[in-house]
């Protein structure tokens, strides 16, 4: 497939559908690149928003990716730049109308190629969220944005996977033997015809994590009449980053990489016992089935070491994401728990005795020492650092496990 048929396509379906009078309501946030999660998995927590971040949204489309960064980096008080860059100019023009109903100032934006980035960069931070695997050399395409990092920098990308998306393929396929050579408004009506045909033995009808043939005509097109998709493994995704000199540092959110998220049986875990973090990511893939993408974050492998945060200091900050501390602090009891979706599937989450007094603390301010005073004084009665930090840890690994808890360091 020509880089003009990719660009064609964008060009008659900007992707995803937006609105840019929708900003005023709302700021769509999501991963990659939600600004204290890039912090927690690619800097270990030591963004200095004092410093200018430079980041790129390779392939930024309508600019969900973009606005959220750009806005993100504004509200800290970042004085960086987001680059933004993309073939198709209808994708830009929702992006750049989207940016002036907010009044950011803060982002370039590009019409190009992430194949040939030469002048741009260097950056700290890349995106490049649901690109990848549309390209003819999803390597190439990894090795140039690589080219443009700068040292000790990373990225966050968003793959599409196989096991989740079953029954996409084949109708992929299908559409394609009956829609070459039409218009993409033909193609979609075609699409629309046979999804309403289709036979009830037909695998995307029982797939009930995909939805977007039922959604608007960018989403539809993007799922079924793509001329190029390509879905990645947890395997093929970390061969994909070697390939480009890269390393996984994560990925999120980190529970629906755990095996004992989906199986519950002792005696099948302990046979896993020995396998990597990879490896049992791998496993985890094959076993849910509902992984529909995934999210990666990647760094150079001397920088692996450092990437990700983790809660071993007083000095360290928890920040919530999308969640209200104190309200759910006040109502949990010593000993309760909480419910989370992952994947499709509602997993319970048990929390340490103390998790209702260090949540209803938590503020993205106090540090874990602080915490630690606090939490001393509301329980009265001694309470060691140690102990705290292994309750800490425990609610830690429970809440960052389904994205909503993250790290940073004492610098703001
Ligand atoms: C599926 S959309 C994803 C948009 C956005 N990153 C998001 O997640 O909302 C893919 C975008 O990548 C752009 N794109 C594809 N190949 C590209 C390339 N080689 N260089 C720059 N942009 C590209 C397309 O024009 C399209 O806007």
């Amino acid at each position: 497939m020509s880089i003009d048929d990719l660009r064609a396509q964008y060009e008659a379906y900007p992707y995803p559908a937006r609105d840019p009078a929708d900003e005023r309501k709302r700021l769509v946030t999501g991963s990659p690149s939600h600004l204290d999660e890039v912090n927690h998995f690619v800097f270990g927590g030591r963004l200095d928003h004092a410093r200018p971040l430079r980041a790129l949204v390779a392939g930024g489309g309508t600019g969900d990716g973009t606005i959220m960064l750009a806005q993100m980096m504004a509200d800290a008080g970042n004085p960086g730049t987001v680059t933004y860059l993309d073939l198709s100019d209808a994708a830009r023009a929702v992006a750049e109308a989207r940016a002036a109903t907010r009044g950011l100032t803060n982002i370039e934006f590009r019409r190009g190629s992430l194949l040939a980035l030469e002048g741009l960069g260097p950056f700290d931070y890349i995106d490049c969220c649901g690109v990848l695997h549309h390209l003819d050399d999803p390597a190439a395409g990894l090795r140039s944005l690589t080219g443009a990092l700068a040292p000790g920098g990373g990225m966050g990308i968003m793959v599409y996977a196989p096991y989740g998306r079953t029954g996409v393929y084949p109708l992929q396929q299908a559409l394609r033997t009956m829609t070459e050579g039409l218009p993409p408004a033909e193609r979609v009506a075609v699409a629309r015809r046979l999804i309403a045909h289709l036979p009830r033995t037909n695998w995307l009808l029982a797939n009930p994590f995909i939805t977007d043939h039922r959604q608007a005509d960018a989403n539809l097109y993007d799922l079924l009449l793509h001329s190029c998709d390509r879905p990645f493994t947890v395997p093929e995704l970390a061969d994909l980053a070697a390939s480009a000199g890269l390393a996984v540092a994560a990925l999120v959110e980190p529970s629906r990489y755990e095996p004992s998220m989906w199986v519950k049986d002792p005696r099948t875990l302990k046979r896993l016992e020995g396998l990597s973090w990879l490896e049992r990511a791998a496993w985890s893939e094959r076993v849910c089935g509902s992984m529909t993408k995934h999210i990666a974050y990647l760094v150079r492998p001397a920088d692996l070491d450092g990437a990700v945060a983790r809660p071993d200091g007083p000095e360290v900050v928890p920040v919530l994401r999308d969640l209200d501390g104190p309200a759910i602090g006040r109502a949990l009891p010593p000993g309760g728990s909480l419910d989370a979706e992952l994947m499709g599937a509602m997993v319970t989450l048990p929390l340490p005795r103390l998790a209702g007094p260090i949540l209803a603390r938590i503020d993205g301010r106090r540090t874990l020492a602080e915490l630690h005073r606090e939490v001393a004084a509301a329980v009265g009665g001694d309470l060691a650092w140690e102990t705290f930090r292994t309750q800490f840890g425990q609610l830690f690994a429970a809440l960052n496990g389904v994205g909503k808890l993250l790290l940073r360091r004492g610098v703001r």
